[in-house]
């Protein structure tokens, strides 16, 4: 993977700390080349990771609540001051109240569903028109994170379903509309790995057990296996690749049953 985003210059959104997948794609790219900047939601993440030896690989740490416009568009503003143009855009955030997980699905609340749309697949439209203006027509590629709990029904999922099957549905229609401008928009569907997000699920280590019992390669993935795959796709190997779900879940997305 060495020199394969050699020159290209990288944003991903959503580092709580080292354990999260928008780290190990950090991790990814810095290895392939790329100069990268992150954003945190909050100073006292942004904090921690400038604090550990690990946190030099990155350019510069932002911070950005996706839930405040002025947050997304001072963040963006930011950017511009440094970087011309951005070639990458990474984005790994999702957000549920507790409740809402934690109670019965036909329970949800339409505060509570509209937060986590909100915040978890809206997100995505906002900072991908952000990102377009700063791609300045050369093209680009932007990705997020998804997970198969938006396509089939998973236990203690809940409402991030719904969530993430519009953020794929997004994905589609993004990638359609700014195809023409050579930006490529597709998600990454990764199995589990435990993370501060994951930690709120019910299920999680039945889910973790499953993947080693029964899917095709039997093994857990890692953040590094999601770097993998993210490289790919910001990466010239891939400019043909737009508006897809790829899946790095050892094949659990095959199985029935
Ligand atoms: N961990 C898994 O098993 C798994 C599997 C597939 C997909 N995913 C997806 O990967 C992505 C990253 O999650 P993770 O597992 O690395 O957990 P994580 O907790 O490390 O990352 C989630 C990030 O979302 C951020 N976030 C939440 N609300 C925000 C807001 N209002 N503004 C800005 N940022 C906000 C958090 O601060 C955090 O950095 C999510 O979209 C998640 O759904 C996770």
């Amino acid at each position: 993977m060495v020199g394969l985003l050699d020159g290209k210059k990288a944003l991903i959104l959503g580092v709580a700390n080292q354990r999260s997948i928008a780290w190990g794609i950090a991790r990814a790219f810095h290895t392939a080349g790329a100069t990268v900047r992150i954003s945190c939601q909050e100073e006292r993440l942004k904090q921690k990771i400038e604090r550990t030896e690990e946190g030099r690989i990155v350019d510069k740490i932002h911070l950005c609540d996706v839930s405040d416009e002025n947050s997304v568009k001072s963040l963006f503003a930011d950017i511009a001051k440094d970087w011309p143009v951005l070639d990458i855009l990474v984005h790994s955030i999702a957000f549920a109240p507790m409740q809402a997980l934690e109670n019965r699905f036909s329970l949800a609340t339409k505060d509570d569903f509209l937060s986590t749309m909100a915040i978890s697949a809206y997100s995505l439209i906002e900072v991908s028109r952000y990102a377009r203006a700063l791609m300045q027509g050369q093209g680009g590629s932007i990705m997020t994170l998804s997970y198969l709990g938006g396509d089939r029904v998973l236990p203690g999922y809940g409402i991030m379903g719904p969530a993430k099957a519009a953020l794929e549905s997004c994905v589609r229609y993004l990638s359609y509309d700014l195809g023409p401008e050579k930006i490529r928009v597709n998600a990454i569907s990764a199995g589990p790995l435990k993370t501060l997000a994951s930690s709120a699920f019910g299920n999680f280590n039945e889910a973790l057990k499953l993947i080693e019992e029964k899917t095709p390669l039997r093994q857990n993935i890692t953040i590094d296996d999601v770097g993998g795959l993210a490289t790919y796709l910001a990466s010239d190997l891939s400019k043909r690749v737009t508006g897809s779900i790829h899946f790095v879940d050892s094949g659990a997305h095959i199985m029935g049953g």
